[in-house]
């Protein structure tokens, strides 16, 4: 069974009076344990989407489907707060606390944990995207911006889900940080078995996850040969 499954999804914007079909009848399986992205034109409909994927939008038309179970019945705000994690373009962290702070507030979200128990797992996270404890007790102000989008990726690793979702995140780093931060995310799917799906514009990001879509046309089409 794929982990994660758009099916038949049709949506459209309403523009100058006139409607225009963003998406059309798209579907696709997602499989455990992979590093996908999502290539497009800016304007192609990445973010939207996104939008519907991470249940911030429900689609005119079909489903998302999560472990075979309609995210509508799971309930929107359920999927969203246990069973995914979204990622930005910019890097969404609270500027005035420390790295530490920033992934141990999202813990308290989701889960009872002890406060111990959770300072010291917040750093386990920190730990694995590669900050170590000098820069983990930080303030965010402090930090690089390809430091800051691992602290981002701690924190919805510290959410414990299996998927991750992504809008350009790494739209915003130079190349060579960008290459860091797919990497590591390739690893979060390979040795963590997480299901993590980044939407991008840039070639080179794409060319290096597992399976290459491509947006077009409203719908999604596997990229073959070239990637
Ligand atoms: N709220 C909206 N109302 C009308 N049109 C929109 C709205 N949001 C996005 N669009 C249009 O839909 C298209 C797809 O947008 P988007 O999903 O943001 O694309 P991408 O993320 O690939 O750049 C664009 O042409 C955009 O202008
Ligand atoms: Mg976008």
């Amino acid at each position: 069974m794929p982990v994660f499954e758009l099916a038949n999804l049709t949506y459209g914007y309403i523009d100058g009076g006139k409607k225009r079909m963003i998406l059309n009848d798209l579907s696709y399986q997602f499989e455990e344990g992979k590093l996908y992205t999502i290539l497009g034109p800016s304007g192609s409909g990445k973010t939207t989407l996104l939008a519907l994927a991470s249940a911030l939008d429900v689609p005119e038309k079909g489903q998302v489907i999560y472990k075979g179970n309609n995210i509508k019945n799971i309930g929107y705000t359920k999927f969203r707060r246990d069973h995914m994690a979204i990622i930005f373009q910019k890097y969404n962290l609270t500027d005035y606390l420390t790295a530490l702070e920033n992934v141990e507030a999202n813990m308290m979200i989701v889960h009872s944990g002890k406060g111990k128990d959770r300072k010291q797992i917040a750093y386990k996270m920190l730990d694995t995207v590669g900050i170590v404890r000098s820069k983990a007790d930080r303030r965010i102000t402090k930090l690089s911006g390809g430091e800051q989008q691992r602290v981002a990726i701690a924190k919805a690793l510290a959410k414990d889900v299996d998927l991750i979702l992504g809008d350009e995140p790494t739209g915003a780093l130079d190349t060579a940080t960008s290459n860091e931060i797919i990497d590591l995310f390739k690893r979060l799917a390979h040795d963590y078995g997480k299901t993590i799906i980044l939407v991008t514009h840039s070639d080179a990001v794409a060319a290096s996850s597992d399976i290459t879509l491509r947006l077009k046309e409203g719908k999604l089409m596997r990229e073959m040969g070239g990637f």
